[in-house]
């Protein structure tokens, strides 16, 4: 199955600024764009309650498991939206035996640190947007190291930067 990671970034590798900041507000449509694309082609994704949160709806057209320690805290919620505080091996394998061939997980910095820290992303896009915050939240942190291997690089508008990687 395609687990493929997908980011707006900072140049220096922030995805907020601010815990509860939505990425629409200073990421470019061009990133919008590229996200829709990604997450459609997929049809499902996986996102930490928090990011949710400053979403705070599903999304058209996706599946969204949103990954929270307390689920039941969202029993009421409906739509094509399901919370979850199984890991993220068990989520896999149940999208995989749904007939998902593939998987965006779209953040926020836990939810990729704890999919790169299991080895279990196969892809990464990122796209770099012409800003620098000096503070906020790092893409992921909290293993050693992982080696990637650039795939592809494009420019998509006028000021932001795609970068695509596999891993493993
Ligand atoms: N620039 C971008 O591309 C981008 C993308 C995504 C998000 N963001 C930004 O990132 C920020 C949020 O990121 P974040 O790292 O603070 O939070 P997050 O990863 O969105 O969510 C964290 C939450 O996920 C749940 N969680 C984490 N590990 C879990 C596990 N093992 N099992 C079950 N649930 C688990 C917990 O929810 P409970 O507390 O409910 O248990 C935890 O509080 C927001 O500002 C958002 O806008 C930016």
């Amino acid at each position: 199955m395609k687990v493929v990671g997908i980011a707006a970034i900072s140049i220096n590798g922030m995805i907020a600024q601010r815990p509860s900041q939505r990425s629409l507000d200073w990421a470019s449509k061009d990133d919008l764009k590229v996200f829709k694309r990604v997450t459609k082609n997929a049809g499902v994704v996986i996102v930490g309650r928090k990011t949710y949160e400053t979403i705070g709806k599903p999304l058209a057209e996706r599946l969204m498991i949103v990954m929270t320690k307390e689920p039941s805290k969202y029993e009421g919620i409906t739509g094509a939206i399901e919370f979850t505080d199984q890991s993220p091996q068990l989520i896999l394998e149940d999208l995989k035996g749904r007939g998902f061939e593939e998987v965006a997980v779209i953040g926020g910095g836990e939810i990729y640190s704890l999919f790169l820290k299991e080895g279990l992303l196969t892809d990464l896009y990122v796209t770099v947007e012409p800003i620098l915050f000096g503070n906020g939240k790092n893409l992921a942190t909290d293993f050693d190291r992982i080696d990637t291997k650039l795939e592809s690089v494009e420019k998509i508008g006028d000021q932001s930067v795609l970068l695509y990687y596999s891993l493993s």
